[in-house]
């Protein structure tokens, strides 16, 4: 009876267990943040941030980049809405192929990377982003699963390959370059990601029923050639996170010198007009930062000149004022009751 009893109150007793770390008494480190340790902190802050900082906003001042804006530049002056563009860019029967000349500010190394760029283009919209089958994609047995692409699954009842809306308004702009009316060649292999080559798209899928409807959205496939080949499908279909975004076309692999004229003879087809989007031609080196980012440096430097502001300025406080640590009198109830 009794022993029942004992081992009830055991049970219902709340009392923790006894261990070190519920009572809290495992060894701390417990730093003592006295003025110098704080400024030494600010100042290595500094010293290392500041650096770094300088180092890659000089790279990031090395790259040579030229943007130039051609959507509106590149239909006649005499089509001035929106909607008149939309027209122009949609009629068949318009001259798309328009020349823009690009001046080469300072020598550029090779590989010269060649991007499209977009603004107000919104790749990351909900609907959008999902509107793709990554099974059908990959292996040509699971062709029919396009449930996730409605409206662009089937047409006529047959699987649309690639299916989907991201698929469907695959940007179709071209570019050509010349240099003092000779061709520059642009390599347009390896612009996409590997993986997205040796495992997200299949060599053995090929475009079927697609852009077959009577709304054409973007660029057009070669049914002969795999998915896995077709790179500009595969970089188009890395959605881009954000309105504003760059894509790779392809690399110029010489080098060109200062106040080169680049010919560009651009195929503006895709209809951004719409919807008020801007299309740009970007061309850039790289340096092992990535490509022109003065951000970055900023941020390092601006983190390193705060740091330092702080230690000169706790500095000099110890200095004008000084006082002793511990002393009771800083206490805020020694403090009130010294004011009262
Ligand atoms: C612009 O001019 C061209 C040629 O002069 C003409 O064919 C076209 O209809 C004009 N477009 C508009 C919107 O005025
Ligand atoms: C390019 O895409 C637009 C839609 O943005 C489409 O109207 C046009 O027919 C396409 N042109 C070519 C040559 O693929």
């Amino acid at each position: 009876m009794g022993s029942e009893r004992g081992s009830k109150d055991e049970r219902s007793s709340k009392k923790p267990k006894y261990s070190r770390f519920t009572q809290q008494e495992l060894p701390a480190c417990k730093p003592i943040l006295t003025p110098m340790v704080v400024m030494a902190a600010f100042i290595s802050i500094g010293v290392v941030f500041i650096p770094i900082g300088l180092v890659t906003f000089s790279e990031s001042e090395a790259v040579v980049e030229v943007v130039d804006r051609y959507d509106r530049g590149c239909i006649p002056s005499n089509y001035t809405s929106d909607k008149q563009r939309t027209a122009f860019i949609q009629d068949e029967q318009t001259e798309k192929t328009c020349l823009r000349n690009i001046i080469v500010p300072k020598k550029m190394k090779q590989p010269i990377f060649i991007y499209y760029e977009l603004d107000d283009y919104y790749q990351n919209h909900r609907r959008y982003v999902k509107s793709r089958s990554d099974k059908q994609l990959q292996s040509p047995a699971s062709e029919s699963e396009t449930t996730s692409c409605s409206p662009e699954g089937e047409k006529n009842n047959k699987p649309i390959v690639p299916c989907g809306l991201i698929a469907w308004s695959l940007f179709n702009d071209t570019y050509a370059f010349s240099l003092k009316d000779k061709a520059l060649p642009v390599n347009r292999k390896n612009i996409a990601w590997l993986s997205d080559r040796n495992k997200k798209f299949g060599s053995n899928v090929y475009p079927k029923n697609f852009q077959s409807g009577d709304l054409i959205g973007g660029g057009k496939l070669n049914e002969s050639i795999p998915l896995n080949q077709q790179e500009d499908l595969l970089v188009w279909m890395r959605t881009a996170a954000l309105p504003h975004f760059r894509k790779l076309y392809g690399r110029i692999e010489v080098d060109l010198e200062a106040n080169d004229q680049i010919t560009v003879e651009i195929g503006n087809n895709y209809n951004t007009y719409s919807f008020g989007g801007k299309k740009s031609i970007v061309i850039s080196t790289t340096s092992w930062i990535g490509g022109k980012n003065n951000l970055l440096g900023a941020a390092f430097i601006t983190v390193g000149a705060v740091s330092f502001f702080c230690a000169i300025s706790f500095i000099v406080m110890y200095m004008i004022r000084p006082r002793q640590y511990g002393d009771p009198a800083y206490l805020s109830w020694n403090r009130n009751s010294a004011e009262n």
